[in-house]
């Protein structure tokens, strides 16, 4: 199946941080400058029809030349450490393919710095 969109400003996706705009080549109407701090996330509620592997994707944006690494964390669960390095430019999204486990019906997945940097600018996931 084609995979859905889950836009990192909107509900129920959780940015701690700020809604922003300021870059472009986002989709939808912003994307999620988290705060620069350790744990300050972006959460996402995602629906799988069945439980199993599903493929993720995470669309980001790091104008540092400084990887901003995150936990990947699903259903309480950190799955990996995902690099999230330079892009270039805040306006160069990169989008980021991984295979996780989850479960039917609702799951969480947490995209969660674990450094003071915090987040990449964090535009969607696709699962
Ligand atoms: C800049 C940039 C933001 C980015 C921030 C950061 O302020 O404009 O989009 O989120 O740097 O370093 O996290």
């Amino acid at each position: 199946a084609a995979p859905t969109r889950y836009e990192a400003e909107s509900s129920p996706a959780v940015c701690t941080g700020t809604i922003d705009s300021n870059w472009s080549g986002y989709s939808g109407s912003g994307f999620c400058n988290g705060n620069n701090a350790t744990g300050a996330s972006a959460q996402f509620t995602v629906n799988a029809g069945a439980a199993g592997t599903a493929t993720l994707s995470v669309r980001f944006a790091n104008g540092t030349t400084t990887a901003r690494p995150a936990d990947l964390i699903v259903n309480g669960s950190t799955v990996q450490n995902v690099s999230y390095e330079g892009t270039g430019a805040w306006d160069t999204w990169v989008t980021r393919t991984f295979t996780v486990s989850v479960r039917s019906g609702s799951n969480t997945i947490q995209l969660s710095p674990t450094t003071s940097n915090g987040l990449a600018n964090i535009d969607y996931i696709e699962v």
